[in-house]
């Protein structure tokens, strides 16, 4: 057996934070226990293991012995009306734990109501009533899990009339008041900008550049009239774009390819995130002094430190 590689190509205090992952998906169990390859992390989707044993669960605990691991959520639910299922957290607490996950993060969303999991990312309307509601959601998980939660822009294909801020300053928001961390998918904001008209720049001028602790990079399905988050694929070149204007912004963070049908080889997918090396070099981003955010618990204030005031609506720009 060929020897295991001990962490990542970039060491964790390089520019890109742990480096450069990618999403582990059971289709590559095989290759990676055969070839340990030199991939800096693994992003994990936390209820694919949260109530597994057997082999996955002992890949993954194998994986995890040798690479960095982060998790990533798809059904927290932090938008719903529903209470918070604590039986979910505290098993995601438990995981995280046993797998030394560097973070935790799922995405600003609701994904069911009444107890039905709908097993989609649906939207939420940006505005004061929603955010009261998620502010003090973000601030009980963050207590249960005792660190910051990470949470990601979604793609969305509808807004809300009842809507009366943007999603830029919706979720700059949700930083300011509960000191959680951002995973920052560019490709979700170019589908967005694309299905909703907006430029795409002037959100990645919005977003605070020292809470992203992650980016996400995909593939999505152009229809012409709209785009599908449908990870289906390579990255496209405005996405390309817009990763390293997000660099020239100063946001060093982290990076995970997301590649979830018509899954190829492993290393098609990590030849994918490697692009980022050359996109990164015309970001001037290498040169510069280099400050990694890892969550911490200093910046996650209890959530009994309140909730926000009206004022700091009163400039929201409006949708
Ligand atoms: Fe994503």
């Amino acid at each position: 057996m060929q020897e295991p590689v001990p962490f990542s190509t970039s060491a964790p205090s390089s520019p890109d934070g742990i480096g450069l992952g990618v999403g582990l998906r059971t289709v590559h169990f095989a290759h990676i226990l055969k070839n340990w390859p030199a991939v800096d992390w693994f992003e994990i989707i936390s209820e694919n293991f949260m109530n597994c044993g057997g082999r996955p669960r002992n890949v993954l605990d194998q994986i995890a012995e040798r690479y960095p691991i982060v998790m990533h959520g798809v059904s927290m639910s932090i938008g719903s009306t529903d209470p918070l299922n604590l039986d979910y957290l505290q098993k995601l607490k438990q995981l995280a734990t046993e797998t030394k996950a560097r973070w935790v993060s799922d995405h600003v969303c609701w994904t069911g109501v009444a107890s039905k999991n709908t097993h989609d990312l649906l939207p939420v309307p940006y505005n004061e009533e929603t955010l009261r509601h998620l502010v003090d959601r973000i601030g009980i998980v963050q207590d249960i899990l005792e660190r910051p939660l990470v949470l990601e822009n979604p793609s969305t294909y509808v807004t809300f009339r009842d809507s009366t801020m943007t999603e830029w300053d919706f979720i700059r928001y949700l930083t300011m008041e509960t000191g959680c961390q951002l995973l920052l998918d560019v490709n979700n904001v170019y589908v967005s900008s694309v299905n909703h008209d907006f430029d795409a720049r002037r959100y990645l001028d919005s977003i605070p550049v020292d809470r992203v602790v992650q980016f996400h990079l995909a593939g999505h399905t152009n229809m012409g009239t709209h785009c599908i988050d449908t990870h289906d694929g390579h990255v496209v070149d405005p996405v390309w774009e817009l990763f390293r204007y997000a660099h020239e912004r100063g946001i060093r963070a982290s990076t995970l390819l997301e590649w979830d049908a018509s899954i190829p080889e492993f290393d098609v997918v990590h030849a994918e995130v490697l692009k980022a090396k050359s996109w990164l070099q015309t970001a001037h981003a290498l040169d510069e002094p280099y400050v990694i955010n890892p969550p911490s618990m200093e910046t996650a204030p209890s959530r009994l430190a309140g909730i926000p005031q009206p004022a700091l609506y009163a400039t929201a720009e409006v949708e």
